[in-house]
Order: structure tokens, then sequence, then C-alpha cells
């Protein structure tokens, strides 16, 4: 007896992926796995019925806890791909993983997805499954199917695939994030209308301030209140969707290089990835922040990649978790117009000095405001020099190197 674990969401394509795994791939048996990252209730819902209604040995595992942690990880690296904060991107490896050992245990010779060939999940998926012995099958791509063929089929065979109420965008929610796209949404000069919208209200003038505690560059308390993360994502994604934070609506340029024009919801990540980013500005130097973003950019696109064990990802974090030992202190966010705006940041480890910075004060231990005056007349003297040189060049006059050394006329080089 041949068996085949598919990823299955009661949507339509991986609804029809069910009868055409037996008829077109000749499996004997298919089971589905429904793996819970934060999804809404109504998606389980819908998963279970039409589980039922095809006759599917179903599964359903949480893997929320694991899929949260990883989101936390995300917010230490202030991970964001053009804008997005990689919900669906970070779900995929710890859904694939999960299926894998349910395939394992139910004696599968092979695991499949009912993605299309045009996106970025088939990659991330197979990523995952590649690694293991079991064949992957990809219904949807191998066969080259449309959502129309899809329809007809499912009316042909009464598949139980009811429209829905989302219309005809194609939706991927979870913990972090919403994405829609699709139908209407593909055209770029096509503005939204509000329905498109679940978990954030259009902003209006009203305002609120919270409070976030870091300890080592994890969000661990809001208000005070202590929460695991994924209390704590769900608590901000209802607080901030309340103030129409977190909405990005982009042209994203998928892996294959095609570019696709994407909405996006995603209240308590851009709260969170706003609250770190400013307690980092607090406490890290200018050059660990410069040298970071390059940090955080490449563990973004590995993340977006769906390769977050890739050996370079665990070399970036321990870049990060040096960096982030002192990435602990509050940060107060004020959501006000669709945005969260840090508004105040406290850390023992500040990397700041106000009576230093201060307009107030003439001079602070051994440092007072005329040593700046060498530093004053050095910047900037080598792009003078240049500038001379093309002015001079320019008018057609002999360059004349300044011989006499430095800014100040000193002969002593450097
Ligand atoms: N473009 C995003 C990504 O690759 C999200 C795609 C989500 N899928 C969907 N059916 N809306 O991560």
């Amino acid at each position: 007896m041949t068996r085949v674990a598919l990823a299955f969401s009661g949507g339509l394509d991986t609804t029809v992926c069910v009868p055409l795994l037996e008829e077109e791939y000749g499996y004997d048996d298919v089971i589905g796995v429904t793996v819970d990252v934060g999804q809404p209730a109504s998606e389980f819902a819908e998963a279970e019925a039409t589980a039922e209604a095809l006759g599917l040995e179903h599964y359903v595992v949480d893997a929320r806890a694991e899929f949260a942690a990883l989101c936390l990880d995300a917010v230490r690296a202030n991970a964001t791909y053009q804008g997005y904060p990689l919900g669906t991107a970070l779900a995929r490896p710890v859904i694939a993983e999960a299926i894998l050992e349910v395939a394992e245990e139910h004696g599968c010779t092979g695991v499949a997805h009912g993605c299309t060939g045009k996106g970025n999940d088939q990659l991330r998926f197979e990523a995952v499954w590649r690694d293991s012995d079991l064949d992957v099958i990809a219904p949807v791509r191998e066969l080259g199917l449309t959502r129309e063929w899809e329809q007809e089929y499912a009316a042909e065979r009464g598949l139980p695939v009811e429209a829905g109420n989302e219309g005809d965008w194609s939706i991927d929610s979870n913990l972090w994030s919403r994405s829609v796209e699709g139908d209407d949404l593909e055209d770029p000069s096509f503005v939204p209308s509000e329905a498109i919208y679940e978990w954030t209200d259009e902003p209006t003038g009203e305002t609120e301030f919270v409070e976030i505690t870091f300890e080592e560059g994890y969000p661990v308390a809001v208000d005070g209140e202590a929460y695991d993360p994924v209390d704590l994502i769900e608590h901000l994604n209802e607080v901030a969707g309340a103030y129409g934070v977190g909405r990005t609506d982009v042209m994203e340029d998928r892996m294959l290089g095609l570019k696709v024009r994407e909405n996006y919801e995603h209240p308590a990540a851009t709260t969170l990835l706003d609250a770190h980013e400013a307690l980092e500005g607090l406490v890290l130097t200018q050059e660990e922040r410069q040298f970071k973003q390059q940090i955080d950019s490449q563990w973004a696109q590995k993340a977006y990649e769906g390769l977050i064990d890739a050996p370079l990802v665990g070399a970036l974090e321990g870049f990060i978790a040096e960096t982030q030992q002192r990435v602990t202190g509050t940060v107060t966010i004020k959501f006000e117009g669709g945005k969260a705006r840090p508004v105040a940041r406290e850390s023992e480890y500040a990397a700041y000095s106000a009576s230093h910075a201060s307009f107030d004060t003439e001079s602070v231990g051994k440092i007072e405001q005329a040593d700046a005056t060498g530093v004053a007349k050095y910047h900037g003297f080598q792009r003078r020099l240049a500038n001379e040189s093309i002015a001079a060049a320019g008018t057609g006059e002999a360059v004349e190197l300044a011989t006499d050394g430095g800014p100040d006329g000193t002969q002593d080089g450097e």
C-alpha cells in the first residue's frame, strides 16, 4: 500500500489534489496534514469539514509555539523583505518539517503540496522535503492546473469547495502576517477597498500608548505584563490592529523573478520591529548599527527564501546574539495614524550620555566644546582638495596640489 501526506488547507488547490494524487499519481491512500501556525479558527473548521466530506484522514499539528519563537528571532534581526515582515516565508519551513514528521510516522512514501509553479512557497516546502528520501509531488505545478480547471473539476466531481466569503483573493494568514493577493489586486493601479483588511481598522485620529519590554532583544512584556510569545503576538495584533498599524502594499520581487502586487497586514510585527529598532538605537554603537543592517538584510533574505537552517543564518545569528545581550529595556510606542511610533526608550545599557550631548553643558569630564575645533578643520579636507583639483582642471589652469601638508599647515602628515 502506498501512501502520501498532503499539506492540506481545505482550499480549492489542496482539495483537488486529493483525488488527483490517487488518480494521476497512483497512490492508494492520501492523508491530509494541517499545521497550526496561528491561522484563524475558521480555517481549521474549513479544513476539518472539507476533509470529512472527502473522507480524508486528517491530522492537525500545533506548531504555534515553535513558529512564534521564530518570529521573535526575526525581531532580533529587524527582518523585513521589501517592507513585508515575512510571515508566510517564516511559516513554511515550520509547516514543512511538521508534515514530514507526520508522513514518516504514518509510513508515507511521498509528500505533496498544492502550490503553483509561480510562487515562493513551492521552493520553501521542497527545500525541506528534498532533505528526506520521500518523493515530492506538486500536482498543481506538474499537471499545469489553472484555477478555472480546478473549479470545473471540483464541480464535476462534486468536491466540497464552497466559494468562501473572502471573494476571489488568495489569502494566507498566520500569527505574524496576513497576505492578500490575486483577482482585482493583480492590477497595480487598482486601489484596494477596505474589504481586503481583516486585522486592521482604518486609522482614525485616536491614539494609544503601549510599553514593550525587551530582554536580550526578545519582547517579553507589554505594559509590564509578561506574555509568552504566542500570546504576546496575538495581543499586539489586537491592540495595534485597532489603530490600523501594519498595512503594506508592495510590488514584491519573488524568488523566480516575477513581480507580484501584495497586500499585507501585520500589526504586532510592525509594533515589535519598530520598538526593537528604537531600543537598538539607544544601546548599540554607531558601527554596530551600521554593520548589523547588512547582517539583518542577509538574515531576511534567507528567511524569504525559506532557508532559515542554512549555515549562513547560524553565523549571522552569532553576531546577532552578541549584540542583543545589551538590547534589554523598554520602549514606549504611540499608535497614531496607522503607525507604531517609538516615543520613549530606556535601558541600563544605553550607549548615551545626556550630559555629553546636552546643549546646556559646556564641558563634561575631559571633553569641552573647543576640542571639536581640530576635528572641524579636518572634516571634509580630502574632498576640498579633490574639488579644488576638479575646478582647476576645468579652467585649464595647472592643478596646484596642496603641498603644505594638513589643513592647518602642519607638515607632519597624519
Ligand atoms: N508573497 C508572500 C511570500 O512569498 C506571501 C504569499 C502568500 N500566499 C498567498 N496565497 N497569499 O512570502
